[in-house]
């Protein structure tokens, strides 16, 4: 028996991305979010339109996308309900956001240069990945307040330790255990379900 509901989000469970950008006085900024999703060596983010990450890509037009492990999931705890943005948009103020200029300070993550790019990775994050936008899109109108953020990847760093031992390039996806967000809870994924047929030919 299914019931007509009308939900209040649709985040039926995707990884979650730490995004760095950098602000206005060279300082970074870190974010974390969980609406993306990839195609080749492109990624589109759905994001804010009133947060500080989204005021930097529109200004810098450059980031990195840092993807956490399961086991980060207390640091990237740390990072919700806090914002670079000075002053707080109304409507954070009103959900008890809190404005934190050291993000990396906060959620005690160590910034390392990035090669391609100014905003600096993550340290600890097994994924880190160098990216520049190429488009953003309004998402539900001029005015809304959503956008969606077309990012091309241009450089990617990825811990030896989630790497396949027998094939270049590869992900080891029994090694790799990413932070997913479920309807605003934090989960990890289960085990390997059953061959793939598609992972055969890739
Ligand atoms: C796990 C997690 C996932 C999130 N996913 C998104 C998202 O997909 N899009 C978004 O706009 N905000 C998302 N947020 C909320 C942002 O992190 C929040 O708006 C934050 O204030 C943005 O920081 P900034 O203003 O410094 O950019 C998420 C927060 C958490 C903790």
């Amino acid at each position: 028996m299914h019931k007509e509901i009308e939900p209040k989000i649709m985040y039926f469970g995707t990884p979650v991305v730490l995004i760095s950008t950098l602000n206005e006085d060279g300082t970074p900024n870190l974010a974390p979010m969980s609406s993306a999703w990839w195609l080749k060596n492109f990624c589109l983010l759905g994001l804010g339109k009133l947060g500080k990450t989204f005021e930097n890509l529109t200004r810098e037009k450059e980031c990195v996308l840092n993807l956490p492990s399961s086991e980060m999931v207390a640091e990237i705890d740390r990072l919700a309900c806090t914002t670079g943005k000075n002053p707080i948009p109304e409507y954070k103020v009103n959900m008890g956001f809190e404005y934190v200029p050291d993000k990396f300070g906060r959620a005690k993550l160590t910034p390392i240069e990035s090669q391609t790019v100014k905003p600096p990775r993550v340290s600890e994050c097994p994924v880190q990945l160098e990216a520049v936008v190429e488009n953003i899109h309004n998402v539900g109108g001029t005015n809304s307040s959503l956008a969606a953020i077309e990012i091309r990847i241009v450089r990617s760093y990825f811990d030896e330790k989630i790497l396949s031992s027998e094939k270049r390039h590869y992900v080891d996806t029994d090694k790799w255990h990413p932070l997913i967000m479920s309807f605003c809870e934090f989960y990890g994924l289960g085990h390997n379900l059953h061959p793939s047929r598609l992972a055969k030919v890739f």
